[in-house]
């Protein structure tokens, strides 16, 4: 527990205040860009530019005509954007509740995003059987996160992509992600996110290898204007403002993998 946690292996749930169910039941206040989830409207622009970025590079041509899942999709925030730009998207979620919020809104934009319910212990696709998995802000929410990295290899072709974006486990995260979010200003309600789940980047980059997932960079995701500044904002406007790539991953960051082609090692 506490500082010598470690996410190589199962969490206990019964072990971390940790409310998975708050997703459940948020409404159309998924879609709120002053909302509570006014954290993942501001990092959307920075992790939709990133998304692009690595799949023109990694999959070069057929990039455009990848097939994307975004496991633990929500409201469908991100879903929705990648799905504009083109690419054929499931957005995969455990919330019932989401998955509605999120099925309307793109009939509402006129957007073709296919929404099921699927866990990511166990997704409902057969193996090798899309280009791209995404995990945006959802492996701080998982217990198991190395059964989560294997049904994702799983589902992946050799060569497919893993993008990811997570919270790092650290002093600053607890104060930042924890404290300030949480207890201070109130952004969403405590035990949204618990410390003990964050991960660190070496965790997740060997957690990943052994599920044959080879993680080929990180980087930080921060507000763009600094901390002092998405404070203000979100106290003038109800939101942090943009984030941007930075060299900080002491909180938030983003990076990808790939799928090696003979399997785990
Ligand atoms: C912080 S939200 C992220 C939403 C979305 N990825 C985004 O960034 O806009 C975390 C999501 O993970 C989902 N989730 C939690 N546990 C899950 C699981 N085992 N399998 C799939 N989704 C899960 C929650 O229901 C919630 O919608």
């Amino acid at each position: 527990m506490g500082l010598l946690a470690d996410r190589l292996r199962a969490v206990d749930p019964s072990t971390v205040a940790l409310d998975n169910d708050y997703y459940e039941h948020l409404g159309e206040r998924w879609w709120e860009p002053a909302g509570p989830m006014s954290g993942l409207h501001a990092m959307n622009p920075a992790r939709l530019s990133y998304i692009d970025r690595v799949l023109t590079r990694v999959l070069g041509d057929a990039a455009p005509r990848a097939r994307v899942i975004d496991v633990g999709c929500g409201g469908g925030i991100l879903s929705e954007s990648l799905a504009a730009r083109g690419h054929a998207v499931i957005g995969f979620d455990v919330a019932e509740g989401a998955l509605q919020v999120a099925r309307r809104h793109a009939a509402r934009a006129s957007v073709r995003v296919e929404y099921r319910r699927g866990s990511a212990y166990a997704l409902p696709l057969s193996s090798a059987a899309v280009d791209v998995v995404i995990a945006a802000d959802v492996l701080e929410h998982l217990h198991d996160l190395p059964r989560s990295l294997a049904e994702f290899a799983r589902v992946l072709r050799p060569g497919g992509v893993f993008v990811f974006d997570t919270i790092h486990r650290t002093l600053r995260s607890w104060l930042v992600a924890i404290v300030l979010a949480e207890r201070v200003l109130g952004v969403v309600p405590p035990a949204t996110h618990a410390w003990r789940m964050f991960i660190t980047p070496d965790e997740l980059a060997e957690a990943a290898r052994r599920a044959g997932l080879l993680v080929q960079e990180t980087r930080g995701l921060s507000p763009a204007g600094g901390l002092v500044a998405a404070v203000r904002s979100y106290i003038e406007r109800g939101t942090p403002g943009e984030f941007t790539l930075t060299g900080d991953r002491s909180v938030g960051y983003i990076g990808h993998a790939v799928r090696t082609a003979g399997g785990p090692p």
